[in-house]
């Protein structure tokens, strides 16, 4: 640092500890340049309006704004003028604050709402958020600072915080790293990372926020900045953490727990949840580049009914387009598309097909040509054609943050659809150019008639280009939920579409890597997630393969893929052993659907993750934090993946409260951490003791059996006990309309008597009169069995397992 720039800052009010840091921040100890930025002097001035407060230091201003009671906005304008007010993450900034205040004193402004103060130092102009107790969550370390960026104009932006000595930190989507991200930098830029390491930065989705544990209590930050971001957690010093962009505003929302779930869920207000997916979409993929021709597609699709193997959908990757162009089908391949897609469909098979951002040059293919007539394609700074190789050849680009292109690209859908694909994957959407990478940053996109360069586009870009895909399916499928899945994403995408994590590597090192990845996507919004199930490059052998679609019974989105070079990936392709236990592990998935189905639906309608960390359960208890092989699935399932070859058993952390052994209904102790044997047939799953639990028959494909009555298995535990279902038509937005149902059962049990209540809402009529209701764990032999006044008796069925059959609209069941 010069001496002037010292002598400048000195002469500030800065503090000398302050000061002291900021020295420190830019010492070249790791040889790096010498960047002048700039930092926010002492408060000047400060002016309201509404629930926006305004302060300045004469020239910089920053805005804080009460967004709710739990989230505060801050804004950074460094020469005084705000950017536009636009964002492509946020849906809903209209949150009514219950209540909120400025008040003053010598050295502070406070701006407070009735669960989160902001202060705002006078002096020195740092910023903080502390709960209405006094705690300190979050401050400033060092006032907000910028530096210019003569090259594209504007400033490269940077907020440094103070680390507290036992702060965990999680989040930022898909990195594959260790959940606590304590000690790392990570950069979002979305980049096509085939075969990936551990700790590879960037990877494919751009994911700015993340939350802080600290003192058993966890907030949030969302930097909402699509430019190139950095975030160090302690990584350069031990007790900061950075964040920094390279262009655009430096604008975050502190979001306030103090329950980590919570700040899920407060982000999901923000940037929206995931529709509900149809039913089929959370059943078993099959994928592989590629299946064709279309005798290999029968042929895999012949072999899951024959073997009795349920699936409920088949991936065409790019191999079924001609020479790669996309909407268009390989007719030596495919000479009937149409008629092969609805025989899979009467053999309960969905069909997925892939669709590339990539458009070929190419004067006689009419979708190059409306994309060129219309002038819908990228061009770079100085008007020439955005254009790159990738697996057409030479391409251009659709700019998917033009609403115009969007309406357009959606609608080139439909002669697919009108041949009955039911499913869309978007991928190379970083967007990947072969050679270069991705896009250069003079390319210029409309952003919504905001304007900016690829810098400032390139991490939404997949974003928009599978909104533009899930908005015209939308239309094109009328009444019924589009399947969408993308590799490329930003904050919000859930909004629009699932994801998975790319090209991923068939090693065990991969498969604890996906776990990893997976609890990080739940926590980062992007809950309807998965892995390429046995590693998309690379060979499996059996039992990592086997292993992996263990693991992929708990991952929200089930589908195996590879890469084409690899050795086939069906769960027969390792023989019968290892197809015997894929086969009960399937069949698992299928039997858990209403449960899962659940789930989605809390996920959609309160925005609550499907992956929970051991973290998110019992945050006060410091060891948990770093907890990161196990996780619930929802609220009443936690598993532990093995994780290891030959590995014969594990030691799983329970917690609080008992908990059932899927496999036997042996009852463990929460609180403590037990060894449990790991057969190759089974994994570590438990049941929350006092859950009821909805249970499937085994079926082919969702849907392929009416269900004549609904298994509930009752898992007894002393005490009040509430467990969740949902349920609906499974394939239409109906529930918008409010057609779905929604059911509580309450357990409250003693050491000889059960009582389950059901309290039900919503307009959908069940298919089925009743439950069969298995109690699992009973501590005393029902004598006396009554449903709202009527006596019933225990029933055997045909596997001798015992059950009393109750009306489904039932209130109240005594067992005593
Ligand atoms: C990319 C995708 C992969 C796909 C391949 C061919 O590598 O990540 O899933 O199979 O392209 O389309």
């Amino acid at each position: 640092m010069s001496d002037t720039k010292k002598e400048e800052i000195a002469s500030s009010l800065i503090s000398e500890e302050v000061l002291e840091n900021i020295q420190h921040v830019n010492n070249p100890v790791l040889d790096l340049p010498i960047i002048e930025k700039t930092y926010l002097q002492s408060v000047r001035s400060f002016t309201k309006e509404g629930n926006n407060y305004i302060f300045s230091d004469g020239k910089a201003k920053v805005e804080v704004k009460v967004v709710s009671d739990d989230i505060i906005r801050v804004r950074l304008a460094p020469i005084g003028v705000f950017l536009d007010d636009f964002s492509y993450a946020v849906v809903d900034q209209a949150h009514e604050p219950h209540s909120y205040d400025v008040k003053e004193d010598e050295i502070n402004y406070y701006v407070s709402t009735n669960n989160v103060v902001c202060t705002i130092n006078k002096q020195n102009f740092l910023v903080s958020f502390s709960d209405t107790k006094g705690k300190l969550m979050n401050g400033d370390f060092s006032p907000m600072h910028w530096e210019e960026n003569d090259d594209f104009g504007g400033y490269y932006v940077y907020a440094t915080k103070k680390a507290f000595d036992d702060e965990v930190f999680y989040g930022c989507g898909d990195k594959a790293s260790h959940l606590n991200l304590r000690g790392r930098r990570i950069i979002n830029w979305n980049s096509d990372t085939y075969s990936y390491a551990f700790n590879q930065e960037p990877l494919y989705k751009t994911i700015p926020f993340y939350q802080g544990v600290t003192g058993g209590d966890a907030y949030g930050i969302f930097f909402d900045n699509t430019f190139k971001t950095y975030f160090d957690f302690g990584g350069e010093h031990k007790d900061q953490t950075s964040f920094w962009s390279e262009g655009g505003e430096l604008q975050y929302y502190y979001i306030h727990g103090p329950q980590l779930i919570d700040v899920v869920k407060r982000y999901h207000e923000l940037t929206g949840t995931h529709y509900l997916p149809p039913m089929w979409a959370i059943g078993y993929h099959q994928c592989r580049w590629s299946y064709y021709p279309e005798a290999n597609v029968r042929h895999v699709a012949d072999q899951f009914r024959k073997r009795e193997i349920p699936c409920d959908a088949i991936y065409l990757d790019i191999d079924y387009m001609d020479g790669y162009r996309c909407f268009t089908w390989n007719k030596k391949y495919f000479p009937d598309p149409k008629q092969m897609i609805s025989d899979l469909s009467a053999n309960g098979f969905k069909t997925v097909v892939m669709i590339d951002p990539g458009i070929k040059v190419d004067e006689n293919y009419w979708v190059f040509k409306e994309g060129q007539d219309n002038k819908y394609f990228c061009r770079r700074g100085d008007d020439y054609f955005m254009e790159g190789f990738v697996w057409p050849g030479r391409c251009q680009f659709p700019d998917y943050t033009n609403p115009k292109v969007r309406e357009w690209w959606g609608g080139l859908y439909k002669g697919l659809v009108e041949d009955g694909v039911a499913g869309f994957w978007n991928d190379m959407n970083e967007p990947a150019i072969f050679g270069k990478g991705t896009f250069p940053d003079d390319v210029r996109h409309y952003y919504e008639g905001y304007r900016g360069s690829h810098r400032k586009a390139h991490n939404i870009y997949g974003m928009q280009m599978v909104r533009a895909t899930y908005d015209g399916l939308k239309k094109l499928y009328k009444n019924k939920r589009p399947f969408t899945i993308t590799r490329a994403a930003y904050s919000g995408t859930q909004r629009y579409s699932s994801v998975w994590t790319g090209d991923n590597i068939a090693t065990w090192e991969h498969l604890r890597i996906g776990i990893l990845q997976l609890q990080r996507l739940s926590m980062s919004g992007l809950s309807f997630c998965g892995t390429d199930i046995g590693g998309f490059t690379g060979n499996p052998d059996g039992e990592l393969y086997t292993r992996w679609m263990q693991f992929g019974v708990f991952s929200p989105f089930m589908r195996v893929h590879s890469a084409g070079d690899t050795v086939d990936r069906e769960p027969w392709s390792f023989g019968p052993e290892w197809e015997a236990i894929c086969k009960k592990f399937i069949e698992l998935r299928y039997k858990l659907l209403p449960y899962i189905y659940s789930i989605f639906w809390q996920q959609h309608k309160y925005g609550l993750p499907i992956l929970r960390p051991v973290a998110m359960l019992e945050q006060d208890v410091y060891k948990n934090l770093l907890r990161e092989e196990e996780f619930a699935f929802g609220d009443k399932i936690l598993v532990s993946p093995v994780l290891n070859p030959s590995q014969k058993s594990k030691v799983v952390y329970l917690p609080q409260g008992n908990w059932y052994y899927y496999f036997n209904n042996t009852v463990y102790a929460g609180g403590n951490e037990i060894e449990i044997n790991t057969p190759l047939d089974e994994m570590p799953i438990f049941i929350k003791a006092g859950t009821v639990m909805a249970e499937y028959p085994v079926m082919q494909y969702t849907g392929e059996k009416k269900i004549e009555s609904l298994k509930l298995l009752l898992y007894y535990d002393e005490g009040e006990n509430h467990s969740y279902g949902y349920t609906d038509h499974g394939e239409t937005f109906a529930y918008e309309q409010n057609i779905f149902l929604e059911k509580h059962f309450i357990q409250n049990s003693t050491a000889n008597s059960v009582k389950l209540l059901q309290q039900r809402d919503g307009l959908f009529t069940e298919k089925y009169d009743d439950y069969k209701i298995y109690p699992v764990g009973l501590p005393f032999e029902p004598k006396n069995i009554v449903m709202d006044g009527v006596s019933l008796y225990l029933q055997i069925d045909e596997n001798g397992e015992k059950y009393i059959l109750v009306d489904n609209d039932f209130k109240k069941l005594t067992i005593e």
